[in-house]
């Protein structure tokens, strides 16, 4: 059976790794004035600098035969084309169905999905139009003014993270919350803040079984009928993203406001969905399709370029050579773009929930490091707080700077600071301490450099771009999976937690004498606040 660490080249790889140790990544552009130029490519309004990589020429040559050597290619036809990957729950995987523009059929069980596609794209711009217009009216008559997002995972995170982007966009008459945390704090706040009457909440869940967005739209229906009146009209507040049909309409969603999608689109692949109806409502229907289309131009990218000039693939070898040879634990993300404050989060999802796994698709125990660490916050603010560990730390830490060209606000004096900063601190990380070579090694509180980071920038932070963006890491997420041969798409180890929750509940009142001695104290002492 082939195993990955015993290939020739991951064994090549790894003597690269022993060569290549004490190189200096500033020498990498001193050897060869080319540098930049050969290690930066652009896709659309996205240009990514990987020239600051611990990664010389040779590494960079394995790294690739490790892809050509992988069934990405397979694997990849496979994913477009609607075949079963996600083997474990015995789906194929197609949020890229949901972008493709055309009529180009796609078919799950020998049935063209494209048709239905289309249906729900019809429904999000027909409804997404009535809201935005004043046309959709609530129970006195008067037209939605505030728009409630209650899900969790993929459900909340996608949406929250492009809506927030994209705020400059923003319909003005309307404001969004986003409700996930089974915590009632969460919810008690945003209601409080409410009036019935021109709140229209989403209840987004793909099972409609999820506990904490079951608790939260109950709560959420029950303030309704206690403000609006017992026989207000709750089908006119509240409507549904869920493949669960059955199960909304018996929550008391109008059937024709249930936005469908299917089993085949993954929770944290879902905002190119019905999940995405928040973001429709914010920027318009036409904005929406500029998001899918950006997403789409990165497919068609992951698809036709080869190898050496494919951005995901490249951001995925340039990851899989500091995780499993140079010992990363971890991958910050840190956009230099106010904007982009809930990327971090979304990224930590889409990529720990894909690859944080041990098992290959065969159910075997992989013998090598998976998935990162992905953790992140905005700069310039991350640099007054965690960067001084990034500079001088024991850890090693790959880091993805990204910024706008163009600044959100319009205020060039404040832009140009951010991405200055940026730069600069993309540069310390590399370079380390300046001066003189001798003082410095005398000099115990000089930063030592040789810190890689990638340096993504959007011409703007558009709909396009932005979808753009986030179709990138979904690809190079996927092929990290690929290489490690794990299976990107299940999340066994979440289901977990929900059963046992489930479990816990249920046996409140009663002694629960199978937990173990800790979860039997410590329920002891919740149960004495019930
Ligand atoms: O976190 C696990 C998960 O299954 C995610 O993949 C999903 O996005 C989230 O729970 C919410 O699930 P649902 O949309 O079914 O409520």
């Amino acid at each position: 059976m082939f195993q990955l660490t015993r290939s020739v080249t991951w064994q090549a790889l790894e003597r690269l790794r022993d060569k290549t140790h004490n190189d200096r990544i500033r020498d990498y552009f001193t050897q060869d004035a080319q540098r930049f130029e050969k290690m930066s490519l652009r896709v659309g309004g996205l240009f990514l600098d990987y020239s600051k990589h611990h990664v010389s020429d040779e590494v960079l040559t394995k790294l690739l035969e490790l892809a050509d050597h992988s069934a990405l290619v397979q694997r990849r036809a496979q994913m477009f084309s609607g075949d079963i990957i996600n083997v474990t729950e015995n789906r194929p995987v197609l949020h890229t169905a949901l972008r493709n523009p055309g009529d180009t059929p796609v078919h799950v069980d020998g049935k063209d999905v494209m048709p239905e596609i289309t249906r729900t794209r019809e429904q999000i711009k027909a409804f997404s139009e009535a809201v935005r217009s004043g046309e959709w009216k609530g129970y006195s008559g008067k037209p939605i003014k505030d728009v409630v997002n209650i899900g969790i995972g993929g459900s909340d995170l996608g949406p929250n993270m492009a809506v927030r982007a994209l705020l400059k966009y923003r319909h003005p008459e309307l404001h969004f919350h986003f409700v996930s945390n089974v915590d009632g704090t969460h919810i008690q706040k945003v209601l409080s803040r409410l009036d019935p009457a021109t709140t229209l909440f989403i209840v987004s869940t793909k099972t409609f079984s999820t506990q904490e967005t079951l608790l939260n739209a109950k709560t959420a229906r029950r303030w309704f009928l206690e403000h609006a009146g017992e026989g207000a009209d709750v089908g006119a507040h509240f409507i549904a993203a869920s493949t669960n049909r059955k199960a909304a309409m018996e929550f008391g969603i109008r059937e024709e406001n249930v936005f469908e999608f299917w089993a085949w689109v993954g929770g944290r692949y879902s905002m190119w969905s019905s999940i995405g109806l928040p973001i429709a409502l914010s920027i318009g229907f036409e904005g929406f399709i500029e998001l899918l289309e950006g997403a789409h131009e990165m497919d068609r990218h992951f698809i036709e370029a080869p190898f050496s000039q494919n951005m995901p693939v490249l951001m995925a070898l340039i990851g899989i050579w500091y995780i499993n040879f140079i010992g990363a634990e971890t991958q910050a993300i840190v956009p230099y773009d106010q904007a982009l404050n809930q990327l971090p989060s979304f990224l930590q999802q889409l990529d720990m929930e894909s690859n944080g796994k041990s098992v290959d698709i065969f159910g075997h125990p992989v013998s090598y490091k998976t998935g990162p660490i992905v953790w992140g916050q905005t700069g310039s603010n991350g640099q007054h707080a965690f960067f001084q560990l990034l500079h001088q730390g024991t850890r090693y830490v790959p880091i993805d700077f990204i910024a706008s060209l163009k600044p959100e606000s319009g205020m060039e004096e404040h832009h140009f600071a951010l991405l200055t900063n940026m730069l600069a601190q993309a540069n310390a990380f590399m370079e380390g301490s300046q001066g003189d070579a001798q003082e410095l090694s005398q000099d115990p509180y000089s930063c030592p450099g040789n810190r890689p980071s990638s340096t993504l920038l959007l011409d703007e932070l558009t709909p396009r771009n932005l979808g753009a963006l986030i179709a990138l890491y979904e690809h190079k997420v996927f092929v990290q999976g690929v290489i490690w041969n794990i299976n990107s798409f299940d999340q066994w180890g979440v289901q977990l937690g929900k059963r046992i929750a489930g479990e816990i509940s249920e046996r409140i009142d009663t002694n629960a004498a199978d937990f173990d001695a800790s979860t039997q104290g410590l329920l002891e002492l919740v149960r004495a606040h019930f």
